[in-house]
């Protein structure tokens, strides 16, 4: 295994014999940003190696440049085939060598052939207590039902939506009178900490999958 990291630039460099990770994300990216921050204090020893983006406006291109991370913009209009769009983000996980997928906001569903090719090497995290609430808007969803606790979710990556087995999950009190965005807000904090927790405990050899069972 790879040693911690001695300075900021480390982060986006391949290291021989560790994990390297690409962060797929199409949006603001404050979970990937979460993730440099626990890559460059040393939290999880890996290789911050690729942000794979599909949106051009994306805040996490702007998070990776200054964290000198490469960026894989691959944008899906660009393609007529969505196997062609994945071929190039493939080409790139090679080139790469990635060995671990992180899903952080990333708004497009990848196709079964390509979550077999990295079947169990592909995390995703989802703000609700799955299999509740599922989809794009999952906060607001849990929110407009009325439950009193709704949470995050950090799960392996199968061929269906937000579906695959969980790794880590933790629950969030929805309180009496609360506006949308606060329970956004807390939603968000705790996401910072899970998933850094979740890709730790992979990086260190410690998830075993069984089934739809995950075994840390
Ligand atoms: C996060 O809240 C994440 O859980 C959610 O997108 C947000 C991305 O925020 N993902 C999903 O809803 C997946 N179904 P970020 O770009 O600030 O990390």
């Amino acid at each position: 295994m790879r040693q911690g990291l001695s300075d900021e630039n480390d982060t986006g460099k391949e290291r021989k014999g560790g994990v390297n990770i690409a962060v797929f994300a199409s949006g603001r990216g404050t979970n990937f940003a979460a993730i440099i921050r626990a890559v460059k204090s040393g939290k999880i020893k890996a290789g911050l190696a690729l942000l794979v983006c599909d949106n051009p406006r994306a805040r996490a291109i702007a998070r990776a440049k200054k964290a000198g991370i490469k960026v894989a913009l691959v944008k899906r209009e660009d393609f007529t085939a969505k196997k062609e769009f994945e071929a190039v983000i493939i080409r790139e996980l090679k080139q790469n060598k990635i060995d671990l997928i992180v899903l952080a906001g990333f708004m497009r569903l990848l196709s079964g052939e390509f979550v077999r090719r990295y079947k169990g090497r592909i995390m995703n995290i989802h703000p609700s207590l799955l299999p509740a609430f599922k989809g794009t808007e999952g906060i607001k969803d849990a929110f407009d039902y009325g439950v009193k606790v709704t949470g995050v979710t950090v799960h392996f990556v199968d061929e269906k939506l937000d579906h695959g087995p969980i790794i880590l999950q933790a629950a969030v009190a929805v309180n009496r009178n609360e506006a949308l965005a606060c329970l956004e807000e807390k939603i968000h904090r705790i996401e910072h900490k899970l998933y850094p927790q979740a890709i730790k405990l992979f990086v260190t050899g410690k998830l075993k999958i069984k089934g739809r069972k995950v075994v840390a």
